[in-house]
């Protein structure tokens, strides 16, 4: 099987030795004290991302802004948990990060979808009514890849202004950009403190380790630690230590630009095998940046996306559905052709290939 699951990584990009040596290097020096530490984590690792964040993606903050979590999902669940009440309106994009979504349902908020682009959110679509907060992807939106232009930041950040929202911006694959220096944050051209910024290292690193971080406003600093105190105390020392000091010798920024070399290898294999395999047959989106691609099939019916999943899934071949990300199914509808979803990042570009020709022998299956 070769499974083009967005995700999942290859094991081969983790930097074993560098991470071995740094946890064991942390273990000796944590040896004298055994307990609870900060809920706002590491010190030395928040000092440590705060530099990061202004060199590579133009983020201005403090260390005391930063709170370590167990990555994006923890993150997007304490904004619901301190910010949102039941019945309150927030707003996601459409189609959106299913995970993100059930999290404010979950809390009992009334979810609404916010029209998406080529170019990311609309946001000068946005409904002019008490919300009380966006959750949006604004430097790869997710699935579709768009990039947020700066005029709809501006707009976006003077929206949230005259409906006193939160806009919670998910970067959750912001290094990844090729052929072009990343887009800056959204939180950096904020100068109201109304955007609250979630970083993971789920995607240069590895999804297991659980380790993301949000850069709150002052504002929020001391709920957020709270809510973090009580919800599980703190993310795992050992592990915050270790990856603070390979982001202070540099191994970490190393380790990102080798794995944005390995990336853009596979991504150029994915849109070549597609190109050849499936001339005039596909369109492709999102493709300048990120760990994944969406692909219309042209001459797939929109009601035969699943069917083809399953087929494909016979072929050999994993791919996702991208019908389950839109809550509403208009935009989806408007379209009329299957989609799927397909992340590469875990996959050599001899597999990404050969995952292409398979999945055209599902399409011919399919008839
Ligand atoms: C939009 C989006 N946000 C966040 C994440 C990462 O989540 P986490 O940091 O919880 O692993 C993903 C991973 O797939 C994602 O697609």
């Amino acid at each position: 099987m070769i499974d083009f699951l967005y995700g999942a990584l290859a094991f081969d990009d983790f930097p074993i030795l560098a991470w071995r040596k740094a946890y064991s290097r942390a273990l000796v020096q944590r040896q004298h004290r055994l307990y609870y530490e900060a809920p706002e984590g590491e010190r030395m690792l928040r000092e440590a991302l705060a530099g990061y964040l202004r060199r590579a993606r133009s983020l201005i903050c403090h260390p005391d802004q930063v709170v370590i979590v167990h990555g994006s999902q923890q993150a997007i669940d304490l904004c619901a948990r301190v910010l949102v009440d039941a019945k309150d309106r927030v707003l996601v994009e459409e189609p959106c990060y299913v995970m993100a979504r059930r999290i404010f349902e979950a809390v009992g908020a009334n979810v609404q979808e916010a029209p998406v682009d080529e170019q990311g959110l609309v946001s000068e679509r946005l409904p002019e009514r008490r919300s009380k907060l966006i959750y949006v992807t604004p430097s790869h939106q997710f699935p579709l890849g768009g990039v947020m232009p700066i005029t709809r930041r501006k707009e976006l950040l003077a929206w949230a202004e005259r409906q006193q929202a939160w806009i919670v911006e998910d970067d959750y694959d912001g290094e990844f950009r090729y052929g072009m220096r990343p887009v800056d944050a959204l939180q950096s051209v904020d100068d109201k403190g109304s955007v609250i910024y979630i970083g993971t290292f789920s995607k240069a690193l590895s999804p297991q380790l659980r380790l993301g971080y949000l850069v709150l406003p002052d504002a929020l600093v001391s709920v957020f630690r709270e809510a973090k105190r009580l919800m599980d105390r703190h993310a795992p020392s050992l592990e915050q230590a270790a990856l603070a000091s390979l982001i202070v010798d540099g191994t970490y920024e190393r380790h990102v630009r080798r794995c944005r070399r390995m990336n853009e290898s596979r991504r150029e294999a994915l849109l070549r095998a597609l190109d050849n395999h499936l001339p005039d047959a596909v369109e492709v989106m999102g493709s300048a940046s990120g760990l994944h691609v969406v692909v219309w099939l042209l001459q797939v019916a929109k009601d035969d996306e699943a069917e083809l999943v399953r087929v494909a899934r016979k072929q050999g071949v994993g791919v996702r559905p991208i019908s389950p990300l839109y809550a509403s199914g208009d935009q989806h509808r408007a379209r009329q052709c299957a989609g799927i979803i397909l992340g590469y990042a875990s996959l050599t570009p001899a597999d990404i290939d050969e995952g292409v020709r398979r999945l055209v022998r599902a399409i011919q299956a399919l008839g």
